[in-house]
């Protein structure tokens, strides 16, 4: 599946995308706030995360949702963000992301997120989305606030980064639908304010 917006195409990934990967995720300013991303990361390292993500993708029951975010313009994968651990029960996932630090602050998160939220509680039906940052990530705390996300509480201690090694505490946050159906106009005439700011509408 794909979903397209103004500048950037979220998709599945491919085998190619592997160079991509390894500038954007072998970045420690990027890996430093993410549990899982060893440093320093090698062409093995995403080979190996593409084909996990390739294989979920193939499942029939999916409970994970993980785009590759396509900058249309450069053809290149700047980013990776998705729904994960879905759960039908409580029909509740989470969700996660990184950007490539060279297209940090350009609101490529932003475009991303939007789609992929509504896609969470419009297609998939979930009712709750989830997510987490390392407590001293202050750009991650501050996008999920901006995107609607309310603050639910600190585990302590709780995630070791793979990348530098250090603990951190965790804040959660954790995002409803009705919430969602609340945050997101606001969301989009900023982002479309974004894009005119940047010559892209
Ligand atoms: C967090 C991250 C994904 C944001 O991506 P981005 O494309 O730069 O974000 P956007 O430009 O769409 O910004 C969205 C909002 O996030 C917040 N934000 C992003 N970067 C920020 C920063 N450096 N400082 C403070 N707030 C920041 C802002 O609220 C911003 O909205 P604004 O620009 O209108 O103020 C990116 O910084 C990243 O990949 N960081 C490293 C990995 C990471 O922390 N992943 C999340 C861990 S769970």
């Amino acid at each position: 599946m794909k979903i397209e917006t103004k500048r950037l195409i979220l998709r599945p990934p491919r085998k190619s995308d592997w160079k991509d990967i390894v500038e954007g995720a072998g970045e420690l300013d990027v890996s430093k706030w993410v549990p899982i991303i060893p440093f320093p990361y090698k062409k093995k390292d995403a080979v190996w995360f593409i084909n996990d993500v390739m294989k979920k993708w193939r499942k029939k029951k999916k409970e994970d949702y993980t785009f590759f975010i396509e900058l249309k313009s450069e053809k290149k994968v700047i980013g990776v963000t998705g729904i994960h651990k879905v759960d039908m029960h409580n029909r509740k996932a989470k969700t996660g992301s990184w950007i490539n630090k060279n297209y940090w602050r350009k609101g490529y998160i932003l475009e991303s997120k939007i789609p992929v939220l509504d896609f969470a509680f419009n297609k998939l039906k979930l009712r709750k989305i989830e997510t987490g940052a390392f407590a001293e990530n202050k750009a991650s705390n501050k996008m999920s606030r901006k995107l609607g996300f309310k603050y639910e509480g600190r585990k302590r201690k709780t995630s070791v980064c793979k990348a530098t090694g250090k603990i951190h505490d965790e804040n959660h946050y954790g995002l409803l639908k009705e919430e969602w159906k609340k945050s997101r106009p606001k969301l989009v005439k900023e982002l479309n304010k974004k894009l005119k700011n940047a010559g892209e509408d």
